[in-house]
């Protein structure tokens, strides 16, 4: 499939991101900035993203993910030869409180995967590598379990996504990153597999 996608506005779909995705044109979303489940059991969703997400992507776009740190060497693994690595992005969470794992790690940062589609473009300055979370949202979790502060995704966005591209979250649970993108004024499609995900996404963005 090929040609202009996505003239009008922004959408929210409940559904399998897999699925949905099937019916994208090629080439047609700049920005697929996202953040899965990071339990081990949903490892292989990774693999997926790097094997179908590439078709949808335009030449020069850029897939931003968070990824357990565990799981860092996995990730580069399935996505050699899909996108081309560009850097690791650091989510500073050094304030307020940390999850201690049973190996004898505090985590303070999180770190976030940066790939792109064949070159980045030139000319679009310096992206800084790592931004600090200066929100509560992803300790309260008001919206969801699993819910990442705005701050997350607002520097990126505003950078990797032209004013008139389209965002892609194909897991975007409670919507932020659609939270971000009306701040932004950039479009968006949000997709998740959970109903009340969906609802409490449509319910934030007043969709
Ligand atoms: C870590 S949460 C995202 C949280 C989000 N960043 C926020 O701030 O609220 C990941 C989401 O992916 C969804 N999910 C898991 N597998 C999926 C799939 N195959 N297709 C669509 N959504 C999926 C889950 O239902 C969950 O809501």
């Amino acid at each position: 499939m090929s040609g202009s996608f996505f003239p009008g506005n922004s959408k929210v779909i409940l559904g399998d991101c897999f699925e949905v995705i099937k019916n994208f044109p090629d080439n047609s979303i700049d920005l697929i900035f996202t953040d899965p489940p990071y339990l081990k059991k949903y490892l292989p969703l990774y693999k997926r993203m790097a094997e179908e997400f590439p078709r949808i992507m335009k030449d020069g776009a850029s897939l931003v993910t968070i990824v357990g740190h565990y799981a860092i060497p996995y990730v580069l693994e399935v996505f050699k030869n899909k996108l081309k690595y560009r850097w690791i992005l650091c989510l500073n969470q050094f304030d307020g409180k940390h999850a201690r794992m049973a190996m004898g790690i505090e985590v303070m940062w999180k770190p976030m995967l940066w790939f792109v589609k064949r070159a980045y473009p030139h000319g679009r300055g310096f992206l800084r590598d790592g931004i600090k979370i200066t929100g509560t949202a992803g300790q309260t979790k008001h919206h969801h379990k699993w819910e990442q502060d705005i701050s997350w995704c607002e520097y990126y966005i505003k950078r990797l996504c032209p004013e008139n591209g389209v965002v892609l979250d194909p897991f975007c649970g409670s919507g932020t990153v659609g939270v971000a993108c009306q701040k932004l004024g950039r479009r968006f499609i949000l997709i998740d597999n959970d109903e009340k995900a969906i609802k409490t996404t449509r319910q934030r963005l007043g969709m």
